[in-house]
């Protein structure tokens, strides 16, 4: 049985106070037993927040976004190592945003995942095809290809501390959520490659997230698929309300 996962990707929104209460709001409900939630929230919250949400063992705290250095002259960067010294355990490695804004490649992101695991964190792995990848019917070979490039070297031991995050880039804040079964498929294509690499009983625990306009009304027929375990939530985790009954379904 796996455990149910739902981070929140805070992007960069909401202002100091707005990042407080709305960790404490989230901080202040209780959650079902096999439930981890993680917040991600911008650099300069995340010390606030990790204090916000002491209290509650079920809410944990990541960044979205980490250099492959540890240290040194890159001027407004933050490494793995300095997220780490700050008791953070989680960080967001890959988003669409970062791979399209910033031109992070598959190689650069083997980089950061290999920087992050070194300095013991998790690593939320996101991978997912853009639109017209998808209508030339792409999509399969785009995400095993973004996988096998920055996870595939990886030890199963390594892999045990990563969350891959699926999210169809076409669906990232459009409000247009991938069908519960085109999910499904996609999920079932990852836990596969990870079978492959990893074995069969690693791809058992494998986490695998959804990510891509996940609202209320849709998270428990997209968390109801088998090989779904959870939600990338960008949007929709900016109002507790909203949040909490995602964590719900
Ligand atoms: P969205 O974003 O829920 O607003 O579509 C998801 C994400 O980018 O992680």
């Amino acid at each position: 049985m796996r455990n149910r996962f739902v981070a929140g990707n805070w992007k960069m929104n909401l202002s100091d106070s707005e990042s407080k209460s709305l960790a404490e709001k989230i901080a202040g409900h209780s959650y079902a037993e096999n439930t981890q939630v993680v917040l991600c929230t911008p650099f300069l919250y995340l010390k606030d927040v990790l204090e916000a949400t002491s209290g509650n063992a079920k809410v944990a705290v990541g960044a979205q976004n980490c250099h492959e250095k540890d240290a040194g002259a890159y001027t407004g960067e933050i490494s793995a190592a300095q997220l780490a010294s700050a008791g953070i355990p989680y960080v967001i490695l890959g988003h669409s945003e970062r791979r399209t804004y910033y031109k992070e490649d598959n190689a650069l992101l083997k980089s950061k995942t290999d920087a992050a695991l070194a300095q013991g964190l998790q690593v939320i792995f996101c991978c997912g095809e853009v639109l017209e990848e998808r209508e030339a019917n792409k999509q399969a070979q785009v995400v095993e290809t973004q996988l096998q490039e920055a996870l595939g070297h990886l030890s199963t031991e390594q892999m045990s501390k990563v969350v891959i995050a699926y999210e169809p880039v076409w669906a990232i804040g459009t409000g247009k959520t991938a069908s519960a079964a085109q999910a499904q498929d996609m999920h079932e294509m990852i836990r596969n490659w990870v079978a492959n690499q990893f074995g069969a009983a690693h791809a058992e625990q494998q986490i695998i997230l959804y990510g891509g306009s996940c609202k209320p009304g849709n998270a428990a027929e997209l968390f109801a698929q088998k090989d779904v375990d959870g939600g990338l939530i960008g949007g929709a985790s900016l109002k507790a309300e909203d949040f909490i009954q995602i964590i719900e379904a």
